[in-house]
């Protein structure tokens, strides 16, 4: 069995038909991230799309981070993603503005087993990264898009040498690829996440890569 083309369809870049492809050759996940599917779509909770969770399972499979840093963590979808099945996983830290979907999670990660590696706070993600003072050695981003720079500038100082910043929706339905009119409501979004790209492209400090998998993913390497 394999992934259905349901879920996060929309917002994404890529063509239905490969889409679907894509994702008919996707493993199967965990009955609870499986559970947590389809609570995400009947609930109406943005989660990432199954292409964004295997490529974060993979990364964190290869670079195999102690700490993990979410920020944007909703029920705790791709929090599981990251921390089920890892074993060098020694915490993962968690940032929720929503006190609901805090709540939801932390369940969530008792069900999972996982309460003892998961410190979770819930909060504007500036402002407890403005007082944060833990390394780091993975980073995903996912709460607001408009948001990534600031996020960054305040992880970066933590982010431990060698370690990855992985950011979902940087193309932001494309807007931030087209050269054409932005319309007025998404224009501040899309220049700051374009001026955040450019930056780190041009930063010699900072190893990039966009891909275009679903709505965008950029994986920054911290040289
Ligand atoms: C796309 S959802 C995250 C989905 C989650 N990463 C997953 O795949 O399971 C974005 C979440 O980020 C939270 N969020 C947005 N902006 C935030 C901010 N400035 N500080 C903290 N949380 C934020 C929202 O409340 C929302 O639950």
């Amino acid at each position: 069995m394999s992934h259905s083309l349901q879920g996060p369809k929309t917002g994404g870049i890529v063509d239905d038909k490969a889409t679907e492809y894509i994702r008919s050759l996707i493993k199967p996940s965990s009955k609870l991230q499986e559970r947590l599917e389809s609570l995400a779509v009947t609930r109406n909770v943005p989660i990432i799309a199954p292409e964004v969770a295997s490529i974060l399972r993979m990364l964190v499979n290869i670079t195999k981070p102690k700490t993990i840093l979410e920020i944007g963590t909703a029920m705790g979808y791709s929090a599981l993603v990251m921390a089920e099945e890892n074993e060098s996983l020694e915490k993962l830290y968690t940032l929720e503005r929503r006190y609901d979907r805090y709540k939801e999670a932390e369940v969530v990660f008792e069900d999972a087993g996982l309460s003892d590696k998961v410190i979770q706070f819930c909060g504007e993600a500036t402002e407890i990264l403005e007082g944060w003072e833990n390394p780091v050695d993975f980073v995903f981003m996912d709460g607001a898009k408009s948001h990534y720079e600031e996020f960054f500038i305040l992880i970066e100082p933590w982010l431990n040498k060698g370690g990855l910043v992985v950011c979902d929706n940087v193309l932001f339905r494309g807007m931030v690829a087209e050269s054409s009119e932005v319309n007025r409501r998404d224009r501040t979004l899309v220049n700051r996440m374009r001026n955040f790209l450019s930056e780190i492209s041009e930063d010699s400090r900072f190893e990039i890569v966009l891909a275009s998998i679903h709505d965008g993913v950029a994986v920054i390497r911290k040289g």
